[in-house]
């Protein structure tokens, strides 16, 4: 991928079986949960992405010894705790990595200075930092919260905190914490989010409870972590990213004639509320050699071309698919009716405002949008009875998300679209491209 962008233009159907790469969050989960632990840790199908990357190099800064020994196989051999990084800590792009590690780190008597680039350094941290200063951690950031700040850790107590956001890195913030402080941590989440730290704390030998408001559900939770766990080093498998999955099975539900199957995707119920969404708007997909990895569901999702009716999105689905509103108002384009996504204001403090940006490409793309505080309606180009213009070069604030899903639109509709800074998709899909170009997609640049 070049710096000066990508084209993607409407050609043939998308056709092929293809594998997502490894999941994001329990790819960070797996090198910070690997190098709190005591012992080695293996760990296969990493996502060896930038953000993921970052991680693995933050947990050599804080002792752990951490060697890639082939593609996407790790080995973390864990010290049973942090010791003091001799230097900045830089999570680049990566507010999993840099929320999650902070929450790890404040467990222990150090001093941490982190920053990220400029993206992450626009992220508030004061939803992490509110919680670990009430565990009686301390720090000292720019204003608002902001990176680059430096942590103090170290002499924490239990805390019992309410999410005021639904945000599973908050939440993973305060459980890692809870480890080394006296009395643990508990959490209560009113809507719940992705339980992958959850998950792999109990992988990891720790006792974790779970009290659900509905049982499987996506009510409210309490978590509740005992203090003075240590952590034993496991095995991880980690499975297919549906975040990233949803950019090839989206592509075949708009391209004419496509037929798409991504094999070995993570189906956690918690992280479906995407393809929950697309099978409402009609899609043809299919789910099939479903199979437990590791403790989480996976299976092969195919995704046949679809004549898509626009939704309303229930805004409780959302903290199940937030990260993949973008493609889903990509969808939305390509359908008949209107699409209304609500309650979807975590968006505005991603990696970039993501409700702003896409707004701004979807209408440069010619397609009639609605953007209010905190939701999205995308018209659709069927009821508008025309196809999506496209014929724009879009402004992706160095989001990779915003990038993957407008090169999408630019698969189906009428004349190509751009993105400026596609070097950014590696963060997250750094085999986007050849995987997109291998189902037959005409991107270039
Ligand atoms: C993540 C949680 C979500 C998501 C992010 C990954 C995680 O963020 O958007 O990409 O791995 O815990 P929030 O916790 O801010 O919602």
């Amino acid at each position: 991928m070049t710096a000066a962008g990508l084209t993607a233009r409407r050609g043939g159907p998308l056709r092929g079986r293809v594998r997502a790469p490894g999941d994001k969050s329990i790819s960070h989960r797996s090198l910070i949960l690997g190098a709190l632990a005591h012992g080695v840790t293996e760990v296969e199908g990493l996502l060896e992405g930038d953000d993921v990357l970052r991680t693995a190099a933050a947990m050599g800064s804080f002792g752990a010894k951490v060697e890639r020994l082939g593609e996407g196989r790790w080995r973390i051999e864990g010290q049973g705790g942090f010791a003091e990084p001799a230097d900045v800590v830089d999570c680049g792009n990566a507010g999993t990595g840099v929320r999650l590690i902070m929450g790890a780190a404040a467990g222990f008597p150090l001093s941490a200075t982190f920053t990220g680039d400029a993206s992450l350094r626009g992220r508030p941290m004061n939803r992490v930092l509110k919680p670990l200063g009430e565990m009686g951690a301390s720090w000292i950031c720019r204003a608002g919260g902001r990176l680059p700040l430096t942590l103090r850790g170290g002499g924490l107590r239990r805390l019992a905190y309410r999410l005021p956001e639904p945000s599973a890195q908050v939440k993973s913030a305060v459980l890692l914490a809870g480890l080394h402080a006296e009395g643990g941590a508990e959490v209560f989440e009113p809507e719940a989010t992705r339980d992958h730290t959850e998950r792999m704390l109990r992988a990891f030998g720790a006792e974790v409870v779970v009290h659900e408001e509905e049982p499987e559900g996506r009510g409210g939770r309490r978590i509740v972590l005992p203090g003075g766990q240590a952590l034993t080093a496991a095995k991880v498998c980690v499975p297919g990213d549906p975040s990233s999955a949803a950019f090839p099975l989206v592509a075949a539900l708009v391209v004419p004639g496509s037929e798409v199957t991504v094999e070995g995707m993570l189906l956690n119920p918690l992280r479906i509320g995407l393809l929950e969404t697309l099978g409402d708007m009609g899609a043809d997909l299919s789910v099939t050699n479903v199979r437990e990895e590791g403790g989480e569901t996976v299976a092969d999702v195919t995704a046949r071309y679809s004549q898509l009716t626009g939704v309303d999105v229930p805004p409780e689905r959302a903290p199940s698919m937030i990260d993949e509103y973008p493609i889903l108002a990509v969808a939305a384009a390509f359908a008949s009716g209107a699409t209304v996504m609500r309650g979807i204001g975590e968006m505005r403090v991603k990696e970039s405002d993501r409700i702003a940006l896409m707004a701004a490409g979807l209408s440069a793309c010619g397609v009639g949008v609605e953007e209010g505080p905190d939701s999205l309606t995308v018209v659709g180009s069927v009821r508008a009875n025309h196809g999506v213009a496209g014929g724009a070069r879009v402004v992706t604030h160095g989001d990779h998300r915003i990038a993957m899903s407008h090169l999408i639109l630019g698969l189906a509709a009428d004349a190509p679209v751009a993105v400026d800074e596609p070097s950014m998709i590696a963060t997250s899909f750094p085999g986007f491209l050849t995987l997109m170009r291998q189902l037959g997609a005409e991107i270039e640049g």
